[in-house]
């Protein structure tokens, strides 16, 4: 590593700030900063100064509703539509099969729920205070038993986490998976830039660095050996879920199904959006090619345009997918880069006197790459509407629908519903073991063959 080159190249990107308190740095100090630095692609730069501009002036697009298919029927406790369930069997064999790997993004920050340690880790359900984690592990488990084959679970975290979310599954045995079917990669870091375009330092010896965003994981999966991982396991299909749902079914079969019946290479989920400043990203076609239009990136007027009874573009992605691993092989040996999206943030750093800053207000750009963009790129899309309270219910921020107090209600009120479909009664509050059953159908058939007391508290046990 040759300091004075590095540096002369920062000083010719008009990035010298950089070094500026080199001469005080001890050797270990020096050599911390030359390596972040070598990670940064000066450049690329410009690619960092277009997102910002595409954020201040976005430009303009042509969007009109995308096609999008019903899985199941709108009637509580909603059946599989009849075209879902002539596919569902294509979704089992590829399970049977060992065809299909879990992918879950969990390398985010979780600053809006304000949890201090990987959001996996929070504890989600209302009466055992089951984790995120636990939840999608005993989901998996599930999916293995019913079809003899336990998919693959790979985990994306973020370097600030790695090592808390490996240590937290570890110290719980990995909640019954074998450890060598669950494999955790670290997606990679972006460097943010302050208002006159400088890379942003959080200490004297140290850039500023933050998780890549989702879309990462392209990179990622690729860089880490795990496509290569998968292609030796077999797999053919990726189940994509993001660790803030406890709600979504894992490796859906009639989802799979519909996925490789219509040989899709990016299959999604939305639900219907009926407040227009929900916080979820759009299935539309921009200039007729589908994809995801962020609510950020959307205009107030757009978000609010009707159409009939509803609004015109409902089409809220809940960020499930599913991917064939072909799909994902070709980005990665095309070596696709999706695009950056920027976002004003506060971020903490250093003055040009060395101080540290902890900023009141977004100082900086920082940069994410976003996996729905990869949906532009497939040569075929498959999009399916599924029930809201079924499938979605994030737990995002600290209060509101998206927090957990949210959570809990709905998630209660959608199982105590089963419960009073098949009993008549209502429990006082419920929790459903993910082993036992994952929805209002599964309930309800549980209903059937058990003697429950509606007057406590209902907790479905395997
Ligand atoms: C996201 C989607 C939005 C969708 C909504 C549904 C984005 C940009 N938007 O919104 O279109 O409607 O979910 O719930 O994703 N993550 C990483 N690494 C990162 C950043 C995030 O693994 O660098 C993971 C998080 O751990 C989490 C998920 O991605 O599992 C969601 O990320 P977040 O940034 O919270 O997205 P939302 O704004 O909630």
């Amino acid at each position: 590593m040759d300091a004075e080159l590095v540096r002369a190249n920062f000083e010719a990107a008009g990035q010298g700030h950089v070094f500026a308190f080199w001469d005080e740095l001890g050797e270990r100090a020096r050599r911390r900063l030359l390596r972040q630095c070598e990670a940064v692609d000066l450049s690329r730069l410009s690619e960092l100064r277009a997102a910002i501009d595409e954020l201040k002036t976005p430009r303009a697009r042509n969007l009109s509703p995308a096609p999008v298919f019903e899985l199941s029927n709108r009637e509580f406790p909603y059946a599989l539509a009849d075209a879902a369930r002539a596919v569902a069997p294509i979704g089992d064999k590829a399970l049977r099969d060992g065809h299909v790997a879990v992918l879950l993004v969990a390398g985010g920050q979780g600053t809006r729920l304000g949890f201090d340690g990987p959001k996996g880790c929070y504890p989600v359900l209302p009466l055992s205070g089951m984790t995120l984690f636990e939840v999608f592990a005993r989901k998996i488990r599930r999916v293995g038993t019913e079809h003899g084959r336990t998919p693959p679970l790979y985990v994306m975290v973020g370097g600030h986490n790695e090592s808390a979310t490996i240590n937290f599954w570890q110290d719980h045995e990995f909640f019954g998976l074998s450890p060598d079917d669950v494999k955790f990669f670290a997606q990679g870091e972006m460097p943010a830039l302050d208002e006159n375009g400088k890379l942003v330092m959080a200490a004297k010896d140290a850039l500023f660095t933050g998780p890549d965003g989702h879309g990462g994981v392209l990179n990622a999966l690729h860089a880490k050996g795990m496509l290569a991982d998968m292609r030796a396991r077999g797999v053919r299909y990726v189940s994509y879920i993001q660790v803030d749902n406890a709600q979504t079914p894992v490796a859906d079969a009639a989802f799979l199904g519909l996925h490789i019946a219509e040989g899709a290479e990016v299959s999604l989920k939305v639900v219907r959006k009926e407040d227009p400043d929900e916080k979820v990203g759009i299935y539309c076609l921009d200039d007729g090619v589908p994809g995801i239009v962020e609510y950020s990136e959307f205009s107030p007027e757009q978000s609010r345009e009707r159409d009939g009874d509803g609004l015109r573009y409902w089409a809220g992605s809940i960020a499930v997918h599913a991917f064939s691993v072909d799909f994902l092989n070709r980005l990665a040996d095309n070596g696709t880069d999706l695009p950056l999206h920027a976002a004003h943030k506060k971020v903490p750093c250093i003055d040009p006197q060395g101080n540290v800053i902890e900023p009141a207000q977004p100082n900086a750009w920082k940069f994410e790459r976003f996996i729905f963009d990869t949906i532009p790129l497939a040569g075929k899309v498959n999009c399916v509407e599924v029930p809201r309270e079924e499938q979605f219910l994030p737990v995002k921020n600290a209060d509101g629908p998206y927090g957990p107090t949210g959570f809990k209600q709905a998630y209660q009120d959608y199982f105590a519903r089963a419960v009073q479909a098949a009993t008549g009664k209502r429990p006082p509050a419920i929790e459903v073991d993910p082993m036992a059953a994952e929805n209002a159908r599964e309930v309800i058939e549980l209903a059937a063959k058990a003697n429950w007391d509606t007057t406590k508290s209902l907790h479905i046990k395997q």
